[in-house]
């Protein structure tokens, strides 16, 4: 298999069990589990809101600008032995200043790990600030004009959280002002929410990827768009797995997306979350679904062609 880029992973969701023990003692936090096996009986998820809970409830020990390196570095060593070249990772902003960790102290720790990527683990990075669509409207746009004022070495803008009930529309002038702005847009569609969330990323918010999109399946003319445009999907098997999206990996449509011509990468979501990072997944759909050396390269060369690396890096890995 070619080179890999992950697209679709939420830096939060790398949070280990053990690394939230650790920062817990280090920053003097009371967790409300009694050991590690305690808080792992909690990884049972029926539905995306049921792992949001735990997912923001852990974030509790990430205080400091340390914190957030410290998660950054370990999240790249991981990457870096499963032989990954580049990642866009996602950080959730509002999630944090909301529980009273300023944006400066979240940023100049992920970006420091992300400065250091390419000489400290031999791969490049990129960050992608996503607005909480459960979260006010004018909230979002406060964050990013503070975002931009404190220039953070952002790629680019994506939307997450509780989907069903918070369409895109809502996030049309914040998006707007975001591509003004010269930055990327992805957003996530169509994991829980219909095929219109997806039309709405496309059309409203001018999104370059999409992340999960896996119900635009039920959309024929959506599927021709997509297919037309190329516009990538960021799809994430084992999250969807454990949300129960699908109901078995064997019965994921990952296969059927790839043979309707849809540029669809494979990508960990929440690894610390989903019982797996990039490379397990690609594993599993091998061992699962009978992947293939040739369908595992494809899938790869859809992640580096998928990712906002030059147009020259893109040439060097393809
Ligand atoms: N935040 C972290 N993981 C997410 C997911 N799978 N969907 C929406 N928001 C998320
Ligand atoms: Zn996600």
């Amino acid at each position: 298999m070619g080179p890999v880029a992950e697209l679709h992973m939420h830096l939060e969701g790398a949070l280990e069990p053990e690394l939230i023990f650790e920062l817990a003692e280090r920053n003097r936090i009371a967790l409300p589990h009694e050991d590690l096996d305690a808080l792992r009986a909690r990884y049972e998820f029926t539905d995306l809101q049921s792992f949001l809970d735990l997912y923001y409830e852990n974030m509790a020990v990430l205080q400091t600008e340390q914190d957030f390196a410290d998660l950054t570095r370990a999240y790249f060593a991981r990457l870096a032995a499963a032989g990954v070249v580049h990642t866009e990772l996602f950080v959730d902003p509002q999630a944090h200043i909301a529980r009273g960790v300023p944006a400066r102290v979240v940023f100049e720790g992920v970006a420091d790990a992300v400065a250091a990527s390419e000489r400290e683990y031999g791969l490049s990075s990129g960050i992608i600030a996503c607005v909480l669509r459960d979260r006010p409207v004018p909230e979002a746009d406060e964050v990013l004009g503070e975002l931009l004022r404190l220039e953070v070495p952002l790629l680019g803008i994506g939307l997450d959280s509780a989907e069903v009930g918070y369409p895109p529309s809502l996030f049309e002038g914040v998006f707007a002002r975001a591509r003004a702005e010269g930055l990327h847009v992805v957003a996530h569609a169509g994991e829980e929410g219909p095929p219109e969330y997806v039309w709405q990323a496309l059309d409203l918010l001018g999104a370059e990827r999409i992340d999960h999109g896996i119900r635009a399946l039920e959309d024929p003319a959506l599927v021709q768009r997509l297919v037309d445009e190329e516009i990538p999907l960021t799809v994430c098997p084992l999250s969807n797995v454990r949300l129960e999206v699908v109901d078995s990996l064997a019965h994921h449509p990952l296969r059927t997306m790839l043979d309707a011509g849809l540029l669809v990468t494979v990508n960990s979501d929440d690894p610390a979350y989903f019982g797996g990072y990039v490379d397990e997944n690609f594993e599993q759909l091998r061992t699962t679904l009978d992947f293939t050396d040739d369908e595992c390269d494809r899938l790869a060369r859809n992640s580096i062609r998928a990712s906002f690396l030059g147009e020259g890096r893109k040439r060097e890995l393809l």
